[in-house]
């Protein structure tokens, strides 16, 4: 199972990458960037990239094909170009540049699937994504199964001396697709919650709900410099936490984008942070409060947003003849008071803690309290589906919220929680050379950290050090809100 072969057998990489110019160099002694795979044999490597390229087809499987063409609203994208763009990486940044004599499959391609890459060259415009019925669903399945077979056949004969070069690059793209596969779930609800028939994606085979939920218990977080950042050492693991008892483990460990480094200090003011996420129901409290109708809640961003948008309520929430209901995956189901609001914006997240009293957590704050404090973890992709998981039945919305009194209960899983910090540099960052400079560091403005992952995340993806971002007006994301305050 490449779950458990990734789950912390290879050490740490010490491998940097320049890719801008077209071609690769190692830099020897760099420290910064950890890579799962280096130390891996050739059939371990093969047995990694044909797990995660298959877990992406599973993904797409319920879809008709007409589902695969669509593209909802501007931030999302047809799923058929999330399976041509993550095989695009593949070609383009790693067969092209390190496979002397490479042939690509089709030139075209190289623009029509680049997302933003502007070293690698010009690409197609994002909002219009979804005009294009070319090439087919079969044409790109075609594709990436040629893609496969030549990195495959590759693999097998790669030279020692340029080994490490080749599967820091896979390593990457395997993240890279385990990234889409995502999107592509937030891609599909989105799609299908334009579309008055109402499909849903999967039935749902169980209702997680397990009577009311306790009362927020605020932790508390003391006053202190502390660490936050991918420790390259790979230790701050330790044992705490991270467990739900079911015998779920990091596997996400022993990778780290470029912007989860350098660990570094951080001081943190006397604060608590509450130990479960806000319900639906909670959250409907603050829409008959009036909190959509009372600016003194609102960022000013946040009041014109809601005042341009006419929002009244989540995204995904639709009343009908009074009573309230929720798009999912599921299709429409009734509101579930009981589990974790979730596609609300950073502007909704800072609105409702503003009106509880309180305040979105840091980034340092979260981070400090997951490795921390004793954590439970809730729904992620690849997780409850096997026999004996806690979650069994709502992989694909965030279940209930409960768990031992103390503990920051799923803290990890089920929505993305927001945090107040922008997200910027770390001290002393820098991002990779060449073409993956590009990945994450060039988003560096105006956006916000997003912590924990959630329903759509695979298992294998996440880790506590692991910095989403978004736009505060997003609400595209399983994005829900775990509250903080100050105890000054
Ligand atoms: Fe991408």
């Amino acid at each position: 199972m490449w779950v458990a072969l990734y789950a912390g057998l290879f050490p740490i990489s010490i491998l940097i990458m320049e890719l801008g110019n077209g071609r690769s160099s190692l830099l020897p002694g760099e420290t910064r960037f950890p890579n799962l795979l280096r130390g891996a044999t050739a059939e371990e490597v093969d047995d990694a990239y044909r797990t995660i390229r298959e877990a992406t087809i599973s993904l797409v499987d319920p879809l008709a094909t007409e589902d695969y063409v669509v593209q909802s609203c501007p931030e999302a994208s047809p799923p058929k170009w999330h399976l041509a763009h993550t095989t695009w990486f593949f070609e383009t940044l790693v067969l092209e540049r390190l496979l002397a004599g490479y042939e690509v499959i089709e030139p075209l391609y190289k623009m029509l699937f680049n997302s933003y890459y502007e070293s690698v060259g010009p690409y197609f415009t994002r909002v219009n994504r979804g005009i294009l019925s070319r090439p087919t669903v079969t044409e790109v399945m075609f594709y990436r199964e040629q893609v496969d077979k030549r990195l495959l056949e590759w693999i097998g004969s790669i030279p020692q001396d340029g080994w490490d070069e080749v599967v820091y690059l896979i390593g990457w793209g395997l993240q890279h697709e385990q990234q889409h596969q995502e999107l592509i779930m937030m891609d599909i609800l989105a799609n299908f919650a334009a579309n008055p028939l109402n499909p849903s994606y999967c039935s749902s085979s169980a209702e997680d709900s397990r009577g009311p939920v306790a009362d927020i218990e605020w932790l508390s977080i003391p006053e202190g410099v502390v660490e936050i950042g991918y420790d390259s050492d790979g230790t701050y693991f330790g044992d705490a936490g991270f467990t739900d008892g079911a015998g779920f483990s990091f596997a996400g460990a022993g990778f780290a984008y470029d912007n989860e480094l350098p660990r570094h200090p951080e001081y943190l003011s006397p604060a608590s942070i509450a130990h479960r996420t806000v319900t639906n129901g909670e959250f409907l409290e603050f829409l008959d409060a009036g909190g959509y109708s009372n600016p003194l809640l609102w960022l000013s961003d946040g009041w014109r947003w809601v005042d341009e948008q006419n929002r009244r309520h989540p995204r995904y929430w639709r009343q009908i003849n009074g009573d309230w209901f929720e798009f999912t995956l599921y299709g429409l189901v009734p509101l579930q008071i009981d589990i974790p609001v979730s596609h609300v914006s950073f502007y909704e997240a800072d609105a409702y803690a503003r009106w509880k009293g309180s305040r979105l957590p840091t980034e340092a704050e979260w981070e400090w309290s997951a490795l921390n404090l004793p954590v439970t973890v809730g729904g992620l992709l690849e997780y409850g589906r096997d026999e004996g998981g806690s979650h069994q039945g709502s992989i694909y919305r965030a279940g209930q919220v409960t768990g031992p009194s103390g503990s920051l209960l799923h803290a990890v899983g089920d929505v993305w929680e927001w945090t107040r910090s922008p997200y910027l540099a770390y001290p002393g960052y820098l991002p990779p050379r060449g073409s993956l400079g590009e990945y994450n560091g060039k988003f560096m403005n105006g956006q916000y950290v997003l912590r924990g992952g959630c329903v759509a995340t695979p298992a294998s993806h996440i880790r506590p050090t692991y910095r989403n971002f978004f736009q505060p007006e997003s609400t595209w994301a399983f994005s829900g809100i775990r509250l903080a305050r100050d105890e000054l």
